[in-house]
Protein backbone atom coordinates (compact mmCIF):
# COMPACT_ATOMS: atom_id res chain seq x y z
CA UNK A 1 0.00 0.00 0.00
CA UNK A 2 1.61 3.62 -1.03
CA UNK A 3 1.92 6.41 1.16
CA UNK A 4 -0.65 9.72 1.26
CA UNK A 5 0.63 11.74 -2.09
CA UNK A 6 2.45 14.81 -0.57
CA UNK A 7 -0.53 17.21 -2.03
CA UNK A 8 -2.39 15.05 0.08
CA UNK A 9 -4.07 17.74 2.75
CA UNK A 10 -3.67 16.66 6.57
CA UNK A 11 -5.43 18.85 9.47
CA UNK A 12 -4.03 18.44 12.54
CA UNK A 13 -6.54 19.00 15.67
CA UNK A 14 -5.13 20.20 18.78
CA UNK A 15 -2.03 23.01 18.91
CA UNK A 16 -0.56 21.52 22.07
CA UNK A 17 2.97 20.39 22.23
CA UNK A 18 2.15 17.36 20.11
CA UNK A 19 0.13 18.56 17.37
CA UNK A 20 2.45 21.33 16.97
CA UNK A 21 5.10 19.12 16.42
CA UNK A 22 3.02 16.27 14.33
CA UNK A 23 1.83 19.45 12.09
CA UNK A 24 5.59 20.38 11.82
CA UNK A 25 6.41 16.56 10.89
CA UNK A 26 3.55 16.42 7.92
CA UNK A 27 4.17 20.33 6.76
CA UNK A 28 7.87 19.23 6.58
CA UNK A 29 7.20 15.95 4.28
CA UNK A 30 5.52 17.76 1.98
CA UNK A 31 1.88 18.16 2.63
CA UNK A 32 -0.39 21.16 2.76
CA UNK A 33 -0.93 21.51 6.80
CA UNK A 34 -3.96 22.92 8.63
CA UNK A 35 -3.43 23.20 12.42
CA UNK A 36 -6.77 23.88 14.30
CA UNK A 37 -7.40 24.70 18.19
CA UNK A 38 -10.50 25.04 19.83
CA UNK A 39 -8.94 27.54 22.66
CA UNK A 40 -8.41 30.99 20.90
CA UNK A 41 -4.92 31.77 19.85
CA UNK A 42 -3.55 28.41 20.63
CA UNK A 43 -2.99 27.29 16.54
CA UNK A 44 -1.04 30.74 16.19
CA UNK A 45 0.99 29.70 19.06
CA UNK A 46 1.14 25.87 18.08
CA UNK A 47 2.10 27.69 13.98
CA UNK A 48 5.05 30.21 15.34
CA UNK A 49 6.13 27.59 17.83
CA UNK A 50 6.83 25.17 14.88
CA UNK A 51 8.25 28.29 12.92
CA UNK A 52 10.91 29.01 15.53
CA UNK A 53 11.56 25.22 15.39
CA UNK A 54 12.68 25.38 11.70
CA UNK A 55 14.28 28.87 12.46
CA UNK A 56 16.70 27.05 14.71
CA UNK A 57 16.66 24.09 12.48
CA UNK A 58 18.27 26.43 10.10
CA UNK A 59 20.81 28.78 11.93
CA UNK A 60 22.31 24.71 13.05
CA UNK A 61 22.62 23.93 9.45
CA UNK A 62 20.07 20.98 9.71
CA UNK A 63 17.39 22.79 7.09
CA UNK A 64 17.83 24.97 3.95
CA UNK A 65 16.18 28.47 4.50
CA UNK A 66 14.16 28.06 1.09
CA UNK A 67 12.76 24.57 2.62
CA UNK A 68 11.91 26.19 5.81
CA UNK A 69 10.14 29.16 4.26
CA UNK A 70 8.25 26.44 1.88
CA UNK A 71 7.44 24.06 5.08
CA UNK A 72 6.07 27.39 7.28
CA UNK A 73 4.02 28.45 3.45
CA UNK A 74 2.48 24.74 3.97
CA UNK A 75 1.24 25.04 7.26
CA UNK A 76 -1.77 27.33 7.64
CA UNK A 77 -4.04 28.08 10.85
CA UNK A 78 -7.72 26.79 10.22
CA UNK A 79 -10.19 29.43 12.13
CA UNK A 80 -13.21 26.60 12.35
CA UNK A 81 -13.71 22.95 12.19
CA UNK A 82 -15.27 24.05 9.16
CA UNK A 83 -12.18 24.08 6.81
CA UNK A 84 -11.58 20.77 7.66
CA UNK A 85 -13.81 19.67 4.68
CA UNK A 86 -10.60 18.93 1.96
CA UNK A 87 -8.52 16.62 4.29
CA UNK A 88 -7.14 13.67 3.03
CA UNK A 89 -5.76 12.61 7.02
CA UNK A 90 -6.82 13.87 10.54
CA UNK A 91 -4.89 13.71 13.35
CA UNK A 92 -6.79 14.38 16.51
CA UNK A 93 -4.11 15.47 19.17
CA UNK A 94 -6.69 16.85 21.94
CA UNK A 95 -6.95 16.89 25.67
CA UNK A 96 -6.58 12.95 26.63
CA UNK A 97 -10.70 12.63 27.55
CA UNK A 98 -12.47 9.84 25.90
CA UNK A 99 -15.44 11.38 25.88
CA UNK A 100 -14.18 14.91 24.71
CA UNK A 101 -12.26 12.21 21.15
CA UNK A 102 -15.51 10.61 20.86
CA UNK A 103 -17.74 14.18 20.18
CA UNK A 104 -14.69 15.51 18.62
CA UNK A 105 -14.52 12.37 16.02
CA UNK A 106 -18.27 12.32 15.69
CA UNK A 107 -18.16 15.95 14.35
CA UNK A 108 -15.12 15.72 12.18
CA UNK A 109 -17.52 12.33 10.41
CA UNK A 110 -20.20 15.36 9.16
CA UNK A 111 -17.19 17.49 7.61
CA UNK A 112 -15.27 15.07 5.80
CA UNK A 113 -15.31 12.51 2.98
CA UNK A 114 -15.74 8.88 2.86
CA UNK A 115 -12.42 8.11 2.39
CA UNK A 116 -10.61 10.30 5.03
CA UNK A 117 -8.21 8.74 7.45
CA UNK A 118 -8.85 9.74 10.95
CA UNK A 119 -6.15 9.15 13.35
CA UNK A 120 -5.80 9.40 17.04
CA UNK A 121 -2.53 10.39 18.87
CA UNK A 122 -3.66 9.25 22.14
CA UNK A 123 -1.79 7.55 24.24
CA UNK A 124 -3.64 5.79 26.94
CA UNK A 125 -6.99 5.27 25.29
CA UNK A 126 -8.83 2.93 23.35
CA UNK A 127 -8.09 3.48 20.12
CA UNK A 128 -11.28 0.94 19.68
CA UNK A 129 -13.35 2.97 21.96
CA UNK A 130 -12.91 6.32 20.29
CA UNK A 131 -13.84 4.84 17.25
CA UNK A 132 -16.92 3.34 18.52
CA UNK A 133 -20.20 5.07 17.60
CA UNK A 134 -19.09 6.42 14.56
CA UNK A 135 -20.95 5.70 10.87
CA UNK A 136 -17.50 4.55 9.54
CA UNK A 137 -15.14 3.42 12.59
CA UNK A 138 -12.90 1.37 9.73
CA UNK A 139 -11.05 4.08 8.88
CA UNK A 140 -10.00 5.57 12.49
CA UNK A 141 -6.85 3.99 13.51
CA UNK A 142 -3.83 4.85 16.43
CA UNK A 143 -0.85 7.26 14.83
CA UNK A 144 0.92 7.63 18.16
CA UNK A 145 4.44 9.87 17.51
CA UNK A 146 6.77 10.22 20.80
CA UNK A 147 7.61 13.75 22.09
CA UNK A 148 9.23 15.97 20.46
CA UNK A 149 7.24 14.45 17.46
CA UNK A 150 10.16 15.86 15.25
CA UNK A 151 12.67 14.79 16.48
CA UNK A 152 11.60 11.12 17.99
CA UNK A 153 11.79 8.33 15.06
CA UNK A 154 9.67 6.25 16.18
CA UNK A 155 5.33 6.28 15.45
CA UNK A 156 2.90 3.20 16.73
CA UNK A 157 0.40 2.53 14.20
CA UNK A 158 -2.30 1.04 16.41
CA UNK A 159 -5.00 -0.80 15.23
CA UNK A 160 -8.46 -0.66 16.71
CA UNK A 161 -11.20 -3.67 16.69
CA UNK A 162 -12.51 -2.04 13.70
CA UNK A 163 -9.66 -0.70 12.01
CA UNK A 164 -9.56 -1.59 8.25
CA UNK A 165 -6.06 -3.22 7.05
CA UNK A 166 -5.60 -0.79 4.07
CA UNK A 167 -5.94 2.27 6.16
CA UNK A 168 -3.45 0.64 8.76
CA UNK A 169 -1.15 0.60 5.67
CA UNK A 170 -1.08 3.73 4.38
CA UNK A 171 -0.71 4.87 8.00
CA UNK A 172 2.83 2.96 7.90
CA UNK A 173 3.47 3.64 4.43
CA UNK A 174 3.46 7.57 4.83
CA UNK A 175 4.78 7.41 8.69
CA UNK A 176 7.42 5.93 6.47
CA UNK A 177 7.32 8.74 3.89
CA UNK A 178 7.28 11.18 6.66
CA UNK A 179 11.13 9.67 7.75
CA UNK A 180 9.81 8.36 10.85
CA UNK A 181 9.80 4.36 11.79
CA UNK A 182 6.54 3.13 11.77
CA UNK A 183 5.21 -0.47 14.27
CA UNK A 184 2.37 -1.77 14.63
CA UNK A 185 0.44 -2.31 17.54
CA UNK A 186 -2.89 -3.73 18.36
CA UNK A 187 -5.18 -1.32 20.58
CA UNK A 188 -4.12 -2.70 24.05
CA UNK A 189 -3.82 -0.54 26.86
CA UNK A 190 0.08 1.11 26.87
CA UNK A 191 -0.07 0.11 23.53
CA UNK A 192 3.84 -1.07 23.14
CA UNK A 193 6.28 1.38 24.60
CA UNK A 194 4.18 2.44 27.69
CA UNK A 195 3.54 -0.79 28.34
CA UNK A 196 7.02 -3.05 28.26
CA UNK A 197 8.55 0.19 29.70
CA UNK A 198 6.28 0.11 33.03
CA UNK A 199 9.03 -2.49 35.14
CA UNK A 200 11.65 0.10 34.49
CA UNK A 201 10.26 1.92 36.67
CA UNK A 202 8.28 -0.02 38.63
CA UNK A 203 11.36 -2.24 39.82
CA UNK A 204 13.24 0.58 40.66
CA UNK A 205 10.75 1.45 43.19
CA UNK A 206 10.32 -1.99 44.67
CA UNK A 207 14.01 -2.36 44.67
CA UNK A 208 14.09 1.11 46.67
CA UNK A 209 11.26 -0.02 48.90
CA UNK A 210 13.04 -2.41 49.29
CA UNK A 211 16.07 -0.57 50.58
CA UNK A 212 18.36 -2.09 48.37
CA UNK A 213 19.68 1.00 47.84
CA UNK A 214 19.19 4.87 47.64
CA UNK A 215 17.91 6.72 45.37
CA UNK A 216 21.28 8.09 43.42
CA UNK A 217 22.88 4.15 43.87
CA UNK A 218 20.20 2.77 41.84
CA UNK A 219 20.40 5.30 39.20
CA UNK A 220 23.75 4.77 38.89
CA UNK A 221 24.03 1.44 38.53
CA UNK A 222 21.52 1.39 36.14
CA UNK A 223 23.70 4.20 33.83
CA UNK A 224 27.29 2.89 34.32
CA UNK A 225 26.32 -1.02 34.41
CA UNK A 226 23.05 -1.11 32.57
CA UNK A 227 24.18 1.31 30.13
CA UNK A 228 20.49 3.49 30.51
CA UNK A 229 20.96 6.95 29.51
CA UNK A 230 19.37 7.52 32.84
CA UNK A 231 18.56 5.49 36.13
CA UNK A 232 14.58 5.00 36.76
CA UNK A 233 14.49 7.39 39.47
CA UNK A 234 16.17 10.68 37.00
CA UNK A 235 14.16 9.95 34.33
CA UNK A 236 10.56 9.68 36.51
CA UNK A 237 11.89 13.39 37.89
CA UNK A 238 12.00 14.64 34.17
CA UNK A 239 9.06 13.16 33.24
CA UNK A 240 6.85 14.19 36.14
CA UNK A 241 5.41 12.20 38.73
CA UNK A 242 1.76 13.13 38.17
CA UNK A 243 2.18 11.52 34.37
CA UNK A 244 4.19 8.99 35.01
CA UNK A 245 1.98 7.74 38.08
CA UNK A 246 -1.28 8.40 36.08
CA UNK A 247 0.25 5.84 33.16
CA UNK A 248 0.94 3.23 35.29
CA UNK A 249 -2.20 3.43 37.24
CA UNK A 250 -4.69 3.81 33.66
CA UNK A 251 -2.37 0.69 32.55
CA UNK A 252 -2.69 -1.65 35.61
CA UNK A 253 -6.63 -0.30 35.86
CA UNK A 254 -6.99 -1.26 32.40
CA UNK A 255 -5.84 -4.57 32.89
CA UNK A 256 -8.14 -5.66 35.82
CA UNK A 257 -5.49 -4.97 38.22
CA UNK A 258 -3.10 -7.39 37.24
CA UNK A 259 -0.36 -7.50 39.48
CA UNK A 260 2.35 -6.92 37.06
CA UNK A 261 1.14 -3.25 36.80
CA UNK A 262 0.77 -2.32 40.49
CA UNK A 263 1.43 1.15 40.92
CA UNK A 264 3.98 1.92 43.83
CA UNK A 265 3.24 3.59 46.96
CA UNK A 266 6.25 5.57 46.87
CA UNK A 267 5.36 6.94 43.79
CA UNK A 268 1.72 7.84 45.17
CA UNK A 269 3.46 9.73 48.14
CA UNK A 270 5.40 12.25 45.98
CA UNK A 271 2.09 13.00 44.19
CA UNK A 272 0.58 13.55 47.13
CA UNK A 273 2.92 15.88 48.21
CA UNK A 274 3.10 17.60 44.67
CA UNK A 275 6.84 16.09 44.73
CA UNK A 276 6.32 16.17 41.20
CA UNK A 277 9.58 16.19 40.03
CA UNK A 278 11.79 18.96 37.66
CA UNK A 279 9.12 20.77 37.04
CA UNK A 280 8.41 21.59 40.81
CA UNK A 281 11.94 21.19 41.86
CA UNK A 282 11.60 18.53 44.01
CA UNK A 283 11.30 14.60 43.17
CA UNK A 284 13.17 11.92 44.70
CA UNK A 285 16.18 14.66 44.13
CA UNK A 286 16.34 18.09 45.30
CA UNK A 287 16.34 20.62 41.79
CA UNK A 288 17.11 23.40 43.78
CA UNK A 289 19.78 25.63 42.50
CA UNK A 290 22.73 25.02 45.05
CA UNK A 291 21.23 21.25 46.30
CA UNK A 292 23.70 19.36 47.56
CA UNK A 293 24.78 16.46 44.69
CA UNK A 294 23.73 13.10 45.00
CA UNK A 295 26.12 11.01 46.64
CA UNK A 296 26.70 7.38 44.88
CA UNK A 297 27.41 4.83 47.50
CA UNK A 298 30.57 3.00 46.81
CA UNK A 299 33.32 0.75 48.02
CA UNK A 300 35.95 1.32 48.89
CA UNK A 301 39.39 0.81 47.04
CA UNK A 302 40.43 -2.45 47.97
CA UNK A 303 43.51 -4.42 46.51
CA UNK A 304 43.27 -6.62 43.39
CA UNK A 305 43.41 -10.38 43.59
CA UNK A 306 46.92 -12.05 43.54
CA UNK A 307 45.21 -14.57 41.55
CA UNK A 308 41.74 -16.02 40.42
CA UNK A 309 40.51 -19.14 39.46
CA UNK A 310 36.99 -19.40 36.89
CA UNK A 311 35.36 -22.62 36.84
CA UNK A 312 33.06 -23.34 33.81
CA UNK A 313 31.78 -20.51 32.23
CA UNK A 314 30.35 -17.46 33.13
CA UNK A 315 28.10 -16.96 30.44
CA UNK A 316 27.25 -13.30 29.52
CA UNK A 317 30.10 -12.33 32.22
CA UNK A 318 32.17 -14.27 30.09
CA UNK A 319 34.19 -11.22 28.64
CA UNK A 320 35.22 -11.05 32.71
CA UNK A 321 38.09 -13.90 32.07
CA UNK A 322 39.26 -11.72 29.02
CA UNK A 323 39.79 -8.85 30.73
CA UNK A 324 41.11 -10.50 34.11
CA UNK A 325 44.10 -11.29 32.05
CA UNK A 326 44.70 -8.77 30.48
CA UNK A 327 45.21 -6.76 33.72
CA UNK A 328 47.81 -9.40 34.80
CA UNK A 329 45.81 -11.11 37.28
CA UNK A 330 46.63 -15.07 36.92
CA UNK A 331 43.93 -16.56 35.65
CA UNK A 332 43.73 -20.64 35.97
CA UNK A 333 40.17 -22.19 34.50
CA UNK A 334 38.70 -25.29 35.45
CA UNK A 335 35.63 -27.11 34.61
CA UNK A 336 32.42 -26.44 37.09
CA UNK A 337 29.08 -24.04 37.08
CA UNK A 338 30.54 -20.59 36.60
CA UNK A 339 31.63 -19.14 39.56
CA UNK A 340 35.01 -17.01 40.09
CA UNK A 341 37.16 -18.41 43.25
CA UNK A 342 39.76 -16.37 44.98
CA UNK A 343 41.10 -16.14 48.44
CA UNK A 344 38.27 -14.73 50.68
CA UNK A 345 35.32 -14.80 48.48
CA UNK A 346 33.52 -16.46 45.65
CA UNK A 347 31.54 -14.66 43.17
CA UNK A 348 29.13 -15.87 40.87
CA UNK A 349 26.42 -13.89 38.53
CA UNK A 350 22.78 -13.50 39.56
CA UNK A 351 20.47 -16.06 38.23
CA UNK A 352 17.69 -14.49 40.25
CA UNK A 353 18.30 -16.12 43.94
CA UNK A 354 19.83 -14.70 46.34
CA UNK A 355 23.29 -15.31 47.77
CA UNK A 356 22.04 -16.33 50.98
CA UNK A 357 19.32 -18.91 49.26
CA UNK A 358 22.53 -19.92 47.46
CA UNK A 359 24.73 -20.63 50.47
CA UNK A 360 21.36 -22.67 52.23
CA UNK A 361 21.30 -24.71 49.09
CA UNK A 362 24.96 -25.57 49.70
CA UNK A 363 26.96 -22.67 47.89
CA UNK A 364 30.45 -21.50 49.33
CA UNK A 365 30.08 -19.63 52.57
CA UNK A 366 32.23 -16.66 51.12
CA UNK A 367 29.20 -15.92 48.65
CA UNK A 368 29.13 -12.86 46.68
CA UNK A 369 27.02 -12.12 44.00
CA UNK A 370 27.69 -9.73 40.61
CA UNK A 371 24.73 -8.22 38.80
CA UNK A 372 24.24 -7.60 34.64
CA UNK A 373 26.40 -5.23 32.82
CA UNK A 374 25.24 -4.07 29.40
CA UNK A 375 28.93 -4.76 28.28
CA UNK A 376 31.45 -5.81 31.40
CA UNK A 377 34.46 -3.94 29.23
CA UNK A 378 32.97 -0.92 29.11
CA UNK A 379 31.07 -0.99 32.12
CA UNK A 380 32.08 1.67 34.79
CA UNK A 381 29.96 0.34 37.31
CA UNK A 382 29.00 -3.10 38.72
CA UNK A 383 26.75 -3.87 41.80
CA UNK A 384 27.55 -6.56 44.11
CA UNK A 385 25.36 -8.38 47.27
CA UNK A 386 26.94 -10.47 49.72
CA UNK A 387 25.03 -13.45 51.66
CA UNK A 388 23.79 -13.33 54.92
CA UNK A 389 26.08 -16.09 56.19
CA UNK A 390 29.02 -14.77 54.39
CA UNK A 391 32.15 -12.60 56.44
CA UNK A 392 31.88 -9.05 55.58
CA UNK A 393 35.71 -9.26 54.53
CA UNK A 394 34.47 -10.62 51.06
CA UNK A 395 32.62 -7.85 50.08
CA UNK A 396 36.21 -5.60 50.11
CA UNK A 397 37.86 -9.29 48.07
CA UNK A 398 35.00 -8.78 45.53
CA UNK A 399 35.03 -5.09 44.96
CA UNK A 400 38.83 -5.04 44.70
CA UNK A 401 38.30 -7.88 41.63
CA UNK A 402 36.13 -5.53 39.73
CA UNK A 403 38.32 -2.52 40.82
CA UNK A 404 41.21 -4.07 39.55
CA UNK A 405 39.36 -4.25 36.17
CA UNK A 406 38.92 -0.10 36.71
CA UNK A 407 35.24 -0.19 37.84
CA UNK A 408 33.66 1.07 40.63
CA UNK A 409 31.67 -1.00 42.66
CA UNK A 410 28.27 -0.85 44.27
CA UNK A 411 27.29 -2.98 47.69
CA UNK A 412 23.48 -3.54 47.55
CA UNK A 413 20.82 -5.79 49.61
CA UNK A 414 20.93 -9.21 48.46
CA UNK A 415 17.42 -9.38 46.89
CA UNK A 416 16.52 -11.75 44.23
CA UNK A 417 17.99 -10.64 40.54
CA UNK A 418 19.68 -7.63 41.96
CA UNK A 419 19.10 -4.42 40.01
CA UNK A 420 19.95 -4.66 36.33
CA UNK A 421 18.95 -8.96 35.88
CA UNK A 422 15.63 -7.83 37.54
CA UNK A 423 14.80 -5.21 35.50
CA UNK A 424 15.53 -6.43 32.44
CA UNK A 425 14.26 -9.91 33.03
CA UNK A 426 10.93 -8.22 33.90
CA UNK A 427 11.26 -5.80 30.70
CA UNK A 428 11.69 -8.91 28.76
CA UNK A 429 9.10 -10.40 30.12
CA UNK A 430 6.77 -7.94 29.29
CA UNK A 431 7.98 -7.69 26.29
CA UNK A 432 7.71 -11.15 25.45
CA UNK A 433 3.93 -11.37 27.02
CA UNK A 434 3.39 -8.49 24.48
CA UNK A 435 4.58 -10.93 21.96
CA UNK A 436 2.65 -13.41 23.07
CA UNK A 437 -0.83 -12.17 23.05
CA UNK A 438 -0.24 -10.21 19.38
CA UNK A 439 0.53 -6.97 20.53
CA UNK A 440 2.87 -6.64 18.50
CA UNK A 441 6.20 -8.55 16.67
CA UNK A 442 9.10 -9.37 18.64
CA UNK A 443 11.10 -7.52 16.26
CA UNK A 444 8.64 -3.93 16.54
CA UNK A 445 8.92 -4.42 19.94
CA UNK A 446 12.50 -4.39 20.49
CA UNK A 447 12.37 -1.57 17.92
CA UNK A 448 10.27 0.57 19.46
CA UNK A 449 11.65 0.35 22.80
CA UNK A 450 14.69 1.60 21.59
CA UNK A 451 13.85 4.50 19.37
CA UNK A 452 10.86 5.39 21.44
CA UNK A 453 12.67 5.53 25.20
CA UNK A 454 16.81 5.00 23.76
CA UNK A 455 17.18 1.81 25.81
CA UNK A 456 20.76 0.55 24.78
CA UNK A 457 19.40 -2.65 23.44
CA UNK A 458 15.48 -4.04 22.61
CA UNK A 459 14.49 -5.95 26.19
CA UNK A 460 14.19 -9.33 23.75
CA UNK A 461 17.72 -9.21 22.16
CA UNK A 462 18.82 -8.47 25.73
CA UNK A 463 17.67 -11.36 27.17
CA UNK A 464 18.56 -13.51 24.19
CA UNK A 465 22.77 -12.08 25.40
CA UNK A 466 22.32 -12.94 29.08
CA UNK A 467 20.38 -16.46 28.41
CA UNK A 468 16.45 -16.89 28.18
CA UNK A 469 17.26 -19.71 30.29
CA UNK A 470 18.83 -17.38 32.99
CA UNK A 471 16.39 -14.77 32.53
CA UNK A 472 13.60 -17.64 33.15
CA UNK A 473 15.54 -19.03 36.12
CA UNK A 474 15.34 -15.24 37.37
CA UNK A 475 11.47 -14.62 37.05
CA UNK A 476 10.78 -17.84 38.73
CA UNK A 477 13.37 -16.85 41.46
CA UNK A 478 11.67 -13.51 41.85
CA UNK A 479 8.18 -15.19 42.31
CA UNK A 480 9.14 -17.61 44.67
CA UNK A 481 11.06 -15.57 46.79
CA UNK A 482 8.27 -12.72 46.77
CA UNK A 483 4.97 -15.08 46.09
CA UNK A 484 4.00 -12.73 43.80
CA UNK A 485 1.98 -13.22 40.56
CA UNK A 486 3.44 -10.06 39.59
CA UNK A 487 6.82 -12.31 38.30
CA UNK A 488 5.22 -15.06 36.76
CA UNK A 489 7.16 -15.85 33.31
CA UNK A 490 5.69 -15.52 30.09
CA UNK A 491 4.75 -18.90 28.29
CA UNK A 492 6.52 -17.33 25.09
CA UNK A 493 9.79 -16.73 27.31
CA UNK A 494 8.86 -20.70 29.05
CA UNK A 495 8.26 -22.10 25.02
CA UNK A 496 11.34 -20.45 23.77
CA UNK A 497 13.69 -21.34 26.63
CA UNK A 498 12.64 -25.44 25.99
CA UNK A 499 12.85 -24.78 22.38
CA UNK A 500 16.07 -23.09 22.38
CA UNK A 501 14.54 -20.83 19.43
CA UNK A 502 15.40 -17.07 19.64
CA UNK A 503 12.89 -14.75 21.18
CA UNK A 504 12.88 -12.68 18.11
P1 LIG B 1 -1.60 19.73 25.22
O1 LIG B 1 -2.38 20.02 26.43
O2 LIG B 1 -0.23 20.32 25.06
O3 LIG B 1 -2.46 20.18 23.94
C1 LIG B 1 -3.81 19.83 23.74
C2 LIG B 1 -4.45 20.91 22.90
O4 LIG B 1 -5.74 20.46 22.49
C3 LIG B 1 -4.65 22.23 23.64
O5 LIG B 1 -4.07 23.28 22.90
C4 LIG B 1 -6.17 22.36 23.74
O6 LIG B 1 -6.61 23.71 23.64
C5 LIG B 1 -6.63 21.57 22.56
N1 LIG B 1 -7.99 21.04 22.69
C6 LIG B 1 -8.57 20.49 23.78
N2 LIG B 1 -9.82 20.08 23.48
C7 LIG B 1 -10.02 20.37 22.18
C8 LIG B 1 -11.11 20.15 21.28
N3 LIG B 1 -12.25 19.58 21.70
N4 LIG B 1 -10.98 20.56 20.00
C9 LIG B 1 -9.85 21.14 19.58
N5 LIG B 1 -8.79 21.38 20.38
C10 LIG B 1 -8.88 20.98 21.67
O7 LIG B 1 -1.55 18.13 25.09
P2 LIG B 1 -0.46 17.22 24.38
O8 LIG B 1 0.61 16.88 25.36
O9 LIG B 1 -0.09 17.81 23.08
O10 LIG B 1 -1.30 15.88 24.16
C11 LIG B 1 -2.26 15.78 23.16
C12 LIG B 1 -2.58 14.31 22.92
O11 LIG B 1 -1.37 13.61 22.57
C13 LIG B 1 -3.17 13.57 24.10
O12 LIG B 1 -4.08 12.63 23.64
C14 LIG B 1 -1.94 12.90 24.71
O13 LIG B 1 -2.27 11.75 25.46
C15 LIG B 1 -1.16 12.52 23.47
N6 LIG B 1 0.27 12.34 23.64
C16 LIG B 1 1.01 13.16 24.45
C17 LIG B 1 2.39 12.97 24.57
C18 LIG B 1 3.20 13.88 25.43
O14 LIG B 1 4.36 13.52 25.75
N7 LIG B 1 2.72 15.04 25.81
C19 LIG B 1 3.08 11.89 23.86
C20 LIG B 1 2.23 11.14 22.97
C21 LIG B 1 0.87 11.34 22.91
Amino acid sequence: MSALSTNATVVVIGAGAMGSGIAQVAAQAGHPVLLYDARDGAAKKGREGVLANLGRLVEKGRLEPDDAAATAARLTVAASLMELKGARLVVEAIVEDLAIKRKLFGEIEDLVAEETILATNTSSLSVTAIAAGLRHPHRVCGLHFFNPAPVMALVEIVSGLASDAEVLDVLVATARSWGKVPVRATSTPGFIVNRVARPFYAEGLRLLEEAASDVPTLDAIMREAGGFRMGPFELMDLIGHDVNFAVTRSVFEANFCDPRFRPSLVQQELVAAGWLGRKTGRGFYDHAAGAAPPRVRTCSPAPAPRSVVIEGVLGPAEPLAAALANAGIPVECRPGEGLIRMEGATLALSDGRTATARVAGGAAADLVLFDVALDYVTAKRVAIAKADQAPDAAIATAAGLFQSLGKTVSLIGDLPGLVVLRTVAMLANEAAEAAHLGVATPSDIDRAMKLGLNYPKGPLAWAQDIGVGRVLETLEALQAAYGDDRYRASLFLRRRAASGMALM
